[in-house]
Parts: C-alpha cells; structure tokens; sequence
C-alpha cells in the first residue's frame, strides 16, 4: 500500500511541474489519501511530508472560505461560549483564522487542536506562537479513534474536522466522536464534493448516481449520511464551498 501511495505521489509531483495540471494531480493527492483513510501514522508522516504540511496557496483559500461558513454557522448557534475540539488539525491555519475572529470579536472561547501526528502539532505551535492569548489554546497529539478514550464521554462541544478526508468522518471515527459529544454537542466536518467536474473522472459511475441523486433533490452526500444518522449525529445543514472543487461543509448535532 504505501509503494503504491509513493507511486501515486510521485505523479502527482510530476503532474504539478505542468501548470493546468495542478488541480488533478491536487485530485490524485485527495484520492491517495482516500485509499489510506486510516490511523496510520507512518502514511500519513509521508503525505505530510510530501505535500508542505498541508500548506499552499491553494489549501490556504479553500480552507479561508471554510473558515467563514464554519464562523457564520458557529455564530448562528449563539452559544455564550465556544470551546472547540478541532481533530486532524494539520498545520492549524483553520483554526487560527477561527481563533484570531474569536479574539478579535471579544467572543469567549477555548481551541484544542489536536492530530494524530505530533509533526503536525508542532506545526500548529510554531503557527501560533504569536497568537496574543495563548492560554486560550491548547494542543495534544491524539487519535481520533480514542477521543472518548482520553478526553472522555460526552466531553465535547464543539469538534471541527476539515481537509477533504476529515479524520472525523472516517467510519470507524463517527461512532467516536458522536461518542465524544456532549447532548446537543456540534459537528462540523467536510466531505469531498461528488458533484465537482474536476472529480468526476475518479469514479465516474459512482458520481453519475450522486448527481442523479442530487438532481432528484436528494443530498450528495447522501451515504456517507447514513453512518451519522446512525450515530445519533442530527444533519443540519451543508455547504458547497465552490463547485468546481472540494470541498462539502456539513454541520451535525448530536441527539440522545
Ligand atoms: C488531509 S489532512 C487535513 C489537515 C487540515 N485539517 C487541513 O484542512 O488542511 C488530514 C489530517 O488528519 C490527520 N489525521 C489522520 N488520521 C488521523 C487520526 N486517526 N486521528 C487524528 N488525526 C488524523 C493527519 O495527520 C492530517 O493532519
């Protein structure tokens, strides 16, 4: 699996040395990661290194429009306090534009960023370091199968997760992190967009019945749903961030 992973990065590599290509072999990354959506840490230590910690021009727009519909919806809840687990954090560029609106705006909260990998977590330190408030900020290495494990049940508020394959949505990590979530507690997550021209070429059978299912007014992402239901994890609401690309926002709440 990770020679094929090796393999499939080295295209992508050699795809983006040609302009237009940019955006599929961006694809071909998103579908690599797809294949090894698991906790292993030794896979996810290549990706990471391979792809800049998550961090390029075009990672950074996506994720500062994410920002703002995650904000908008955060806001709508008007909670007197926010206290945010963010799983997968990455390099923590989400999270610092969530935080620093926060602070700005004198909106009471607490951040915890967390990831499997603690490359990542010294990322996201070093990202932050001049945050003015660090005490508002926390950040672990963590497993997002053992959130219920180490931080306990029913602890959280509020758990974000982006980055085309959120570790949230794993199907594993749902049962998890429902478990994890306090009554009425939020889920934001995002999900790739099935509907995207840029992706259709990945499965393209597959996408056809999304878009035939998108058509007749049901949801895109209308299987991936289904593990959530299950879970007691309540739909909201969903947002295409842009439709050429990736990725879907979806927003869940739990219900006892
Ligand atoms: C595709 S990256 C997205 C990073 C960031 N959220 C973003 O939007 O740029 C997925 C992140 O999830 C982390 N991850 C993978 N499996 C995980 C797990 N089981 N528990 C927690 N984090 C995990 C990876 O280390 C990586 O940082």
């Amino acid at each position: 699996m990770l020679k094929r992973l090796k393999f499939q990065l080295k295209i992508c590599l050699i795809l983006q040395e040609v302009k237009n290509w940019v955006e599929l072999s961006n694809l071909l990354i998103i579908k690599a990661i797809g294949i090894i959506m698991k906790n292993d840490i030794q896979k996810w230590r290549t990706l990471f290194e391979s792809y800049n910690a998550w961090d390029d021009k075009r990672a950074r727009r996506v994720q500062g429009i994410e920002s703002k519909v995650i904000l908008r919806w955060l806001l709508d809840l008007k909670l007197p306090k926010y206290e945010i687990l963010e799983v997968g954090c990455g390099n923590g560029y989400m999270g610092s534009l969530i935080s620093s609106y926060f602070l700005k705006h004198n909106i009471d909260f607490k951040y915890h960023f967390t990831d499997l990998l603690p490359e990542c977590i010294e990322t996201t330190k070093k990202n932050l370091s001049s945050f003015p408030n660090q005490s508002l900020l926390r950040f672990s290495v963590l497993d997002v199968l053992k959130i219920d494990e180490v931080l306990g049940v029913g602890s959280q508020k509020i758990i974000l997760s982006t980055g085309y394959a959120s570790a949230a949505t794993y199907k594993d990590a749902v049962p998890v992190v429902a478990r994890s979530l306090g009554h009425k507690g939020i889920l934001i997550c995002d999900f790739v967009n099935h509907l995207s021209p840029i992706v259709f070429w990945i499965n393209p059978r597959r996408r056809i019945k999304y878009f035939l299912d998108a058509i007749k007014g049901k949801n895109a992402f209308k299987e991936q749903k289904k593990v959530f239901v299950m879970n007691n994890l309540h739909f909201i609401k969903s947002k295409i961030i842009r439709f050429r690309r990736n990725p879907i926002v979806a927003m869940f709440q739990k219900v006892d």
